[in-house]
């Protein structure tokens, strides 16, 4: 718990170091932020550019060869377990106070939107938590909410995808439950280099459908002080 803390944390200093340059960055930020206000949920495509998505595909396949991904698990404290038949995918985190220049350029898209849900949703969002996932062809993530029971802190996820050339044949769709009453009711987005995904996460249900080629992305969660 301490490491996430420090993980978390010096997120804040970031957006001093790195400047905010160009304004297609706040038009989506504003975007982004006045359809979670709408619907809850939000796809972006092209939120980083090609250079700095392709960058960070780079990265995290040179983590997975360095072998500095592990299981990701479920659930937290003593329910805490990895189990492949719910959740397939491998993380490996990515520390805030050593961002290479492709993460540094993505946290700082992220700071901007943090400012603009906290201005105009009151979402509190204070810091961030980032990892890589890689999904192996096959895995899945059955259908679940990211705010755990126990701690509110989650308010926002914001997931950034990292492949090239998916086509509709490849599967790995996120699936977003967009009414919490009724199970047939869903969009499938699909996991395109570039995209963002946004959701209110306290408030959607959504899985990761088995893909046919290993599927990457950042995932990451806005995080309140609760
Ligand atoms: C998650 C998750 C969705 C995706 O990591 O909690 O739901 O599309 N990821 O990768
Ligand atoms: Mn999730």
């Amino acid at each position: 718990a301490v490491s996430h803390l420090q993980r978390s944390c010096s997120w804040r200093t970031l957006r001093c170091r790195h400047t905010m340059n160009s304004s297609s960055t706040l038009l989506d930020a504003d975007h982004i932020t006045s359809t979670l206000a709408q619907q809850g949920w939000c796809v972006t495509p092209d939120f980083v550019n090609t250079t700095t998505w392709h960058v960070l595909a780079a990265e995290a396949n040179q983590r997975w060869a360095q072998q500095e991904f592990h299981a990701a698990h479920i659930g937290i404290g003593h329910s805490r377990k990895a189990d492949t038949a719910i959740r397939g995918d491998s993380i490996a985190w990515i520390e805030h106070d050593a961002p290479s220049a492709a993460q540094a350029a993505y946290i700082t898209q992220l700071e901007h939107l943090r400012l603009a849900v906290n201005q105009e949703l009151f979402l509190g969002a204070f810091d961030l938590e980032l990892h890589f996932a890689r999904y192996p062809i096959g895995a899945r993530y059955s259908k679940h909410l990211d705010r755990h029971a126990h701690t509110q802190a989650r308010v926002l996820s914001c997931i950034l995808y990292l492949n090239q050339d998916w086509q509709n044949k490849d599967g790995g769709q996120l699936r977003i439950y967009t009414a919490a009453d009724d199970a047939q009711r869903y969009t499938d987005i699909m996991p395109r280099g570039g995209t963002l995904v946004t959701f209110l996460s306290g408030d959607f249900h959504h899985e990761v459908l088995p893909a046919h080629r290993p599927r990457l992305s950042i995932t990451g969660w806005m995080r309140a002080r609760c």
